[in-house]
């Protein structure tokens, strides 16, 4: 079996400047916020886990209906030899595709979780003994360079509406970063959850079991461990709601009470009214139309769209635009 290659493209040290510099900027301006990427240590990989088992939260289930259904129509179109990931997680999904891209030479995970990266690495070599799998720990924000010497054509793949983690001016610049990543005959294989009714969106977000209230409290975790903050999961509400405007879900902390945390290695004091709100996450949905436009910003051409059978969320290929630009 081929060993697991795992490159940090990003000192820790780089990490830890990129959370302090999030945190120092986030809780100092008004309305606080803090980028969805911070959820992501072990344990927070772990309750993302478990939210894509919950009853409520069926977009894990519907992209992964498209995938069994389509990853030998993805397989047959790209005939891709390199498979790179964004935000790969555990890659269980990605193991339909796998099955199906029967001339793949590697497969390139990219990921902030290094806990992720390893277990998900680990599983798949031991199902596909001969694949070449070159784990990046990175921030696919952050001028993400893939390793040399895989072969093309490229599928580059980017599931889980992942995507709507980001605001939109955000996205637009990660689209147009992802499009220089690409050669002619490479692709775009990018997951996008659909707007649909309000009752359905915000269940998904906050469960009955409170596994995603969890998950967005780890955020706290992350702060108290790694930058020594004494804040209190408990002082803190969990908030999902609609935003009809922009057509995205927004998880936030609520304070329960007035409040100070201290964060020690920031020499910071943050101060929360009661009912003062952290945002934490937005989650973007999309149609059809939207996601053909951002595409065709980022000079990338739509050239299939396909749905799980209930329209619930949508998996588009997209290609180089192939046009000359003038
Ligand atoms: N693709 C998987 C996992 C989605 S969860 C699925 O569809 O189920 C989102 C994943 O993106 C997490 O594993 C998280 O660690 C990773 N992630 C979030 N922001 C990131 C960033 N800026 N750079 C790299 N990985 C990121
Ligand atoms: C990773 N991402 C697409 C998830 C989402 O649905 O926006 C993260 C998540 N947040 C709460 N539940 C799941």
């Amino acid at each position: 079996m081929s060993p697991l290659r795992i490159t940090r493209t990003l000192p820790e040290d780089a990490m830890d400047a990129a959370l302090r510099s999030d945190v120092l900027h986030g809780l100092t301006r008004t309305p606080k916020t803090l980028p969805p990427k911070w959820f992501y240590d072990a344990r927070g990989s772990e309750l993302f886990e478990d939210i894509t088992r919950l009853p409520e939260y069926y977009p894990t289930r519907a992209e992964r209906e498209i995938l069994l259904t389509r990853a030998a129509e993805i397989a047959s179109v790209t005939g891709a030899r390199t498979l790179v990931e964004l935000g790969s997680g555990s890659s269980d999904k990605t193991r339909h595709l796998l099955e199906e891209l029967t001339d793949l030479d590697s497969y390139v995970p990219v990921d902030v979780s290094d806990s992720a990266l390893k277990g998900a690495g680990e599983v798949l070599l031991a199902e596909h003994p001969g694949l070449n799998v070159h784990a990046l720990v990175a921030d696919f924000q952050q001028g993400l360079v893939l390793p040399s010497g895989t072969p093309g054509p490229r599928l580059l793949a980017f599931l889980g509406g992942t995507v709507g983690n980001l605001p939109p001016a955000e996205r637009a610049v990660f689209l147009s970063s992802l499009r220089a990543l690409l050669e002619p005959g490479d692709a775009l294989l990018l997951g996008t959850d659909l707007v649909k009714d309000e009752a359905t969106l915000v269940a998904a977000y906050d469960d009955a079991q409170g596994v995603t209230a969890e998950f967005n409290k780890n955020v706290l975790s992350v702060l108290a461990r790694e930058l020594g903050a004494d804040c209190d999961p408990a002082d803190f509400a969990h908030v999902a709601l609609w935003d009809r405007e922009n057509e995205w879900i927004e998880m936030r902390l609520r304070a329960r009470h007035d409040l100070t945390v201290k964060i020690r290695d920031l020499d910071l004091t943050v101060d929360f009214a009661a009912g003062e709100e952290l945002r934490t996450e937005v989650s973007a949905k999309f149609r059809k139309d939207g996601v053909r436009a951002e595409l065709a910003a980022a000079k990338l051409e739509l050239t299939h769209w396909w749905t799980d059978s209930e329209g619930r969320f949508a998996l588009s290929l997209s290609v180089p635009h192939t046009a000359t630009d003038r």
